[in-house]
């Protein structure tokens, strides 16, 4: 079993780190936190360093794989570390093993998708995307890197969606819609026109708030 450390020991880090190791497909080995004491323990799983110390966990042998557990208020965070450590440490790709993700469909890598997605036909989700529990993503879309799904959103056909950008909750993006980069989808927003412009957007039918 591959081992893999996980950057961030936050929220999102332990339940990736819980997620990858109760699926069997995962040794979670260790942290890597700027805002956690190197050393100490943290759900039964060691705080390695800090960010910068990942490339040297990796020559010394400390695990095979990274992934990111920083979520969607640091998004622009999330694509910094991923960039600049993407030629010098080999990123795993996790998907639970309760997804249906189409055999057609292409995944990149850094990857996590959570319990119970459904990703249809031809859809393509790019580097260091984030899927969160029961999103269902259907045929032909694009999720761009560096982006986060909330729980349950809901994408429909040949939607393009942007990098960094935070779906929020239980939203729904209905066919043949393009979302910009660093667009911000608030809880139960339903979005029936092209959104162009970044920036935060809520309601039914979705209006852009700032
Ligand atoms: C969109 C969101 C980020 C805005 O938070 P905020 O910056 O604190 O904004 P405010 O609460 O000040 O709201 C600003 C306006 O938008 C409205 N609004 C906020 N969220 C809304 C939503 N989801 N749907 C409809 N209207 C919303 C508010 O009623 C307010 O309207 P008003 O100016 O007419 O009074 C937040 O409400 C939200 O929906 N977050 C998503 C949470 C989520 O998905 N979590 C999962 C994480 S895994």
């Amino acid at each position: 079993m591959k081992k893999l450390a996980i950057i961030g020991a936050g929220d999102l880090g332990q339940q990736i780190a819980y997620h990858a190791a109760q699926d069997n497909q995962f040794e979670v080995v260790g942290f890597f936190d700027d805002f956690a004491t190197p050393n100490t323990i943290i759900n039964q799983i060691k705080v390695f360093g800090k960010v910068e110390d990942v490339e040297n966990g990796f020559t010394n042998k400390l695990f095979d794989e990274v992934i990111i557990g920083i979520g969607y208020k640091h998004l622009g965070f999330r694509e910094k570390l991923y960039t600049s450590l993407k030629a010098v440490v080999p990123f795993a790709t996790f998907i639970h093993s309760s997804c249906y993700i189409d055999a057609s469909c292409v995944v990149g890598s850094g990857v996590c998708i959570f319990p119970g997605v459904i990703i249809d036909q031809q859809a393509i989700i790019k580097d260091n995307v984030f899927i969160n529990i029961s999103c269902t993503i259907a045929h032909d879309s694009i999720i761009a890197q560096h982006t986060f799904l909330s729980p349950r959103v809901a994408i429909a056909g040949f939607v393009n969606i942007g990098k960094r950008c935070n779906i929020g909750i239980n939203s729904t993006i209905i066919d043949n819609i393009n979302v910009a980069d660093d667009v911000q989808i608030g809880a139960g927003t339903v979005v029936i026109n092209q959104i162009e412009k970044s920036g935060l957007y809520v309601g039914n039918p979705s209006r852009f708030i700032r």
